[in-house]
């Protein structure tokens, strides 16, 4: 894990313009900062989303054509805390639907959050939580025969650029079966005067900052926090939220375990994020040779987000 952060920050780092991959924001402060940001009043989506679920979870059971006698297994790619998901589990289990909950996730301290809570709330349902790659984790799972529901929520398929989504769906269909399904959670695109607040202030600054601060300590590096601003930008045109750190002023960063100096002029970015809004063409492009087809799509009230029912064919 250290060897690959190592060398995907020295690669990022050396490039023009530099980049940091965002999916190390998530360690212990990362994630704490993330459940702070979706509790923001600005940050829309989580509570859009966990709208669609809660109250359109008879829609959505239709869609995924879910049968009470009909075992499955529910698998969220990146569960988090899961606490949207636990407005669907809920209504599942209270209905006496039949199913395992496999939530997976990169962050260990997010899993065990989730667990614990699920076991308090929810006692009677059955779950086996996994840490570690989506993909390799579903490879592990290939063998059974059991009908598959997999969840892939918060429009986290949004921050993946559009190539590397149409790869990821892909590689998904690919280890499953015809007749399961994926419900996807989509930002949508919409004004920038609604979007844009939600990726700015200072608990996402914090946030992005985050991954500084996590080179300084585990790849001992010296980065100064304080000489960078966080930018970002969305052209409604184009649908993307994009995400910088800026150096306030020309600058000279050590990281000994990379054994380089990397030099920043003033002004000069590091790209750390992307996040994607949708809408139905640009989601039929990518999935287009994926084996997917789009059954359903639930939105909000105020059509903000929307999730996505798509069948493996
Ligand atoms: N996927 C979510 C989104 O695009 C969550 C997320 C990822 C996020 N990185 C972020 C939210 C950075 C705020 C800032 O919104």
């Amino acid at each position: 894990m250290i060897a690959r952060f190592k060398e995907e920050v020295d690669r990022g780092l050396s490039c023009t313009p530099k980049r940091l991959p965002s999916k190390y924001f998530y360690d212990e402060r990362g994630d704490a900062l993330f459940i702070a940001i979706t509790r923001m009043p600005e940050y829309y989506l989580t509570r859009a989303e966990f709208e669609i679920l809660s109250q359109k979870t008879q829609c959505i059971t239709q869609a995924l054509g879910l049968q009470k006698g009909k075992y499955f297994e529910l698998v969220e790619l990146g569960a988090g805390h899961g606490s949207k998901t636990k407005a669907l589990i809920r209504a599942w289990h209270r209905a006496a639907y039949r199913f395992t909950y496999l939530p997976i996730d990169i962050s260990p301290c997010a899993l065990d959050g989730l667990i614990a809570g699920l076991s308090r709330e929810l006692p009677g349902v059955s779950i086996r939580a996994q840490c570690g790659d989506y993909f390799e984790i579903l490879d592990s799972l290939r063998g059974d025969r059991h009908p598959k529901v997999v969840l892939f929520l918060g429009s986290n398929m949004g921050n993946m650029p559009d190539e590397q989504a149409a790869e990821f769906v892909h590689e998904l269909g690919a280890r499953l079966k015809p007749g399961d399904s994926l419900l996807l959670g989509l930002d949508l695109i919409k004004d920038a005067a609604i979007v844009l607040p939600a990726y700015r202030g200072g608990i996402t600054r914090d946030f992005n900052l985050n991954l500084l601060l996590r080179i300084n300590r585990e790849l001992v590096g010296d980065f100064d926090v304080k000489a960078f601003e966080h930018r970002v930008e969305y052209d409604v045109r184009e649908g993307i939220v994009k995400s910088y750190l800026e150096s306030t002023r020309p600058q000279e960063v050590r990281i000994s375990k990379i054994g380089k100096r990397f030099f920043f002029e003033k002004g000069e970015r590091i790209h750390t994020e992307i996040s994607r809004k949708y809408d139905d063409r640009i989601l039929a492009r990518i999935i287009a040779d994926s084996g997917f087809r789009i059954v359903d799509k639930l939105m909000d009230g105020q059509g903000w987000f929307a999730d996505y029912v798509l069948k493996r064919c």
